[in-house]
């Protein structure tokens, strides 16, 4: 029979970000630093169909992932799994898990928070709800969900 679907491509080593809520797969790469030519094939596939509904996927050819950069999309991807490929199949698979201490990752929105004063502290927040995401400020208690996280991620 002829192939009437193009399925998206396997890769040989690198990374697969998998099962990203449908229309996040650019903030992925934005808190990833990928802009522009990154020297490596990237694969993006949105709203594509999965086992339950719809998902968007990020594939990066040669790139591996570090912990922070994981806890980075787990607050924006909470359910994603990095799958980590070599030669062709997957070796380790992470189900990204939202941290119960944010920190270092997320900038507090609150100007007067003395984490963004002249004497820079380390901001820190506490994970108060998962789904969906409120994180809450060490220092001033400001209380942060949804786009703000995505758009304070350091
Ligand atoms: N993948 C890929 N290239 C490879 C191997 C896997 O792009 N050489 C992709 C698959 O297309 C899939 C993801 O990596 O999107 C995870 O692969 P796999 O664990 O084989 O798939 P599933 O078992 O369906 O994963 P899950 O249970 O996490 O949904
Ligand atoms: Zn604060």
């Amino acid at each position: 029979m002829e192939e009437k679907v193009l399925k998206v491509q396997k890769i040989k080593n690198g990374i697969v970000i998998d099962h990203i809520p449908c229309g996040m797969a650019l903030k992925v790469l934005k808190i990833l630093g990928i802009e522009g030519d990154v020297g490596s094939t990237l694969t993006i596939a949105m709203h594509v169909k999965s086992k339950h509904g719809w998902k968007d996927i990020v594939k990066i050819e040669d790139r591996y992932l570090d912990d922070r950069e994981i806890d980075k999309i787990a607050l924006i991807a909470p359910n994603a799994t990095v799958n980590v490929v070599e030669d062709y199949k997957v070796i380790r698979k992470h189900r990204v898990k939202v941290p119960e201490i944010v920190k270092g990752i997320v900038k507090c929105m609150n100007p007067r928070c003395i984490t963004n004063q002249r004497e820079p502290i380390e901001p820190e927040f506490k994970t108060i709800s998962i789904e969906p995401i409120v994180i809450k400020c060490k220092y001033c208690g400001r209380e942060m969900s949804g786009e703000d996280i995505v758009e304070n991620i350091i």
